[in-house]
């Protein structure tokens, strides 16, 4: 046995933040998933790894957000005045109903289906502007240099951000994922999210003051003319939910193109076949946000007491910690080889992107945007090989799971 997979029969059941449990989760998921699904944590939530049990909490309605309460009891009655949580507060991704879906309702249209169709071209033209500059380069760090940008420049598009004003967005801190760890922020933490929640909330007041005199075809716009109305969304919610789809789809999009470039190296077969089979991209894309998560957990709370979730009875006020990543590894719903990466594997429905009134909401986009990168990038640089696909190093953030660098050659 491994020291690794030794570390995961013998320490602690669930220890999110520690290198190895950060380096590969899925032994301590499968030791989770045998000895205690409804597992209770020292800092007092309920942590589900099953598939039944995380899918469960995540769309039945005793099950909600309840962010205010939550934030009071980990951090204080003044907690909420701080400007991040404060922020937090207002995205509908805590929000419970009605609330969340007057928020949801406000941008829904932009990410439908259709409306995610027609970007394709666009999409393609970022990749293919990227993989132009790059390839007579020889080598390139898969994440900074290739997948960083597009999710990037996509978001600014559909919001409107002037061209001029991106490079901001580019060099911007990746440092907000542990706003969303189960284990609590420290004081430096906490300051360190005011200070980048400040410059975001001035940067875009002039960004709407600059849509409301001159307004163009995109989502700020649109938000803006709601915020005027008065009745449907108020400055602070604009704020904090323009903030919220920058964050919820920039670092999670670039992890699911570098989680997925890592396992498909690591697995030369599957790397072969989809060279081989171009066509299996769509199913490999789902396979990769199934296999390794670029969201590994996302939480509820109950809001009544719950009798029996798997075993346990959750308390009113308790929080449940859904194990996306282990549930999408549960061999009660995935029987062949759950560990494994298999692009053909028939009915991948991966918890990756939540359920129920959460579900995201940029999943299409995301899909696409890692489709078209990594089909792009296999044609066109069909000779590449990463530098170290068996040490790589990753992010020190558990909830979002990716790579600090990815670096390859051709
Ligand atoms: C691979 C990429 C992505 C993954 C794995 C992902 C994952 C998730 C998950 C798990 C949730 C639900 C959380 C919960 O139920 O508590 C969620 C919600 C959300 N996601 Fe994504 N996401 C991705 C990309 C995106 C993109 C590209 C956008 C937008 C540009 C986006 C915007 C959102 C928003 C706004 C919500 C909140 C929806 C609501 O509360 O109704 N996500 N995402």
């Amino acid at each position: 046995m491994n020291e690794h997979v030794q570390a995961a029969t013998t320490g602690p059941l669930f220890n999110p933040l520690a290198p190895e449990f950060i380096r590969d989760p899925y032994p301590h998921y499968a030791r989770l998933r045998a000895t205690d699904p409804m597992h209770q944590t020292a800092f007092g939530s309920f942590v589900a790894s099953r598939h039944a049990e995380v899918s469960l909490a995540l769309r039945d309605k005793r099950f909600g957000k309840d962010f205010a309460e939550r934030t009071i009891r980990r951090y204080g009655p003044k907690s909420l005045e701080e400007p991040v949580f404060r922020s937090m507060s207002h995205w509908m991704l805590q929000k419970d109903p009605p609330d969340h879906a007057r928020l949801r309702g406000l941008v829904v249209k932009a990410f439908t289906a259709r409306r995610v169709e027609d970007m394709r071209p666009r999409i393609q033209q970022v990749v293919d502007e990227t993989l132009d500059r790059i390839i007579p380069q020889g080598r390139m760090d898969l994440i900074e240099d290739f997948a960083f940008r597009l999710p990037v420049t996509i978001i600014c598009d559909m919001l409107g951000i002037p061209e001029e004003q991106r490079e901001l967005f580019y060099t911007g801190s990746r440092d907000g994922g542990r706003l969303l760890d189960p284990v609590p922020l420290s004081p430096e933490e906490i300051a360190k999210g005011n200070a980048g929640n400040l410059m975001a909330a001035m940067y875009f007041q002039q960004l709407f003051d600059l849509r409301r005199k001159q307004p163009g075809d995109d989502l700020i716009t649109q938000l803006v003319q709601a915020e005027e109305d008065g009745s449907k969304l108020s400055n602070e919610e604009l704020t904090a939910n323009i903030i919220l789809l920058f964050g919820a789809g920039h670092e999670t999009t670039v992890n699911l193109i570098g989680n997925g470039l890592l396992a498909l190296h690591r697995n030369p077969d599957q790397l072969a076949l989809l060279k081989a089979n171009p066509g299996l991209i769509t199913n490999a894309i789902e396979e990769f946000l199934r296999y390794d998560s670029s969201v590994q957990l996302t939480g509820r709370v109950a809001l009544e007491d719950i009798e029996d979730l798997g075993g346990k009875r959750i308390p009113k006020g308790e929080n449940v910690l859904c194990l996306l990543g282990s549930a999408n590894h549960d061999p009660a719903v995935y029987p062949d080889r759950p560990g494994s990466l298999d692009i053909t594997r028939p009915n991948v429905r991966p918890l990756s992107f939540g359920g129920g009134i959460h579900f995201c909401l940029g999943a299409q986009l995301a899909r696409i945007e890692a489709e078209i990168a990594i089909a792009s990038l296999l044609r066109r640089l069909p000779d590449l090989r990463l530098d170290d696909a068996e040490n790589p190093q990753w992010r020190p953030t558990f909830v979002l799971r990716g790579l600090k660098e990815l670096p390859a050659s051709w």
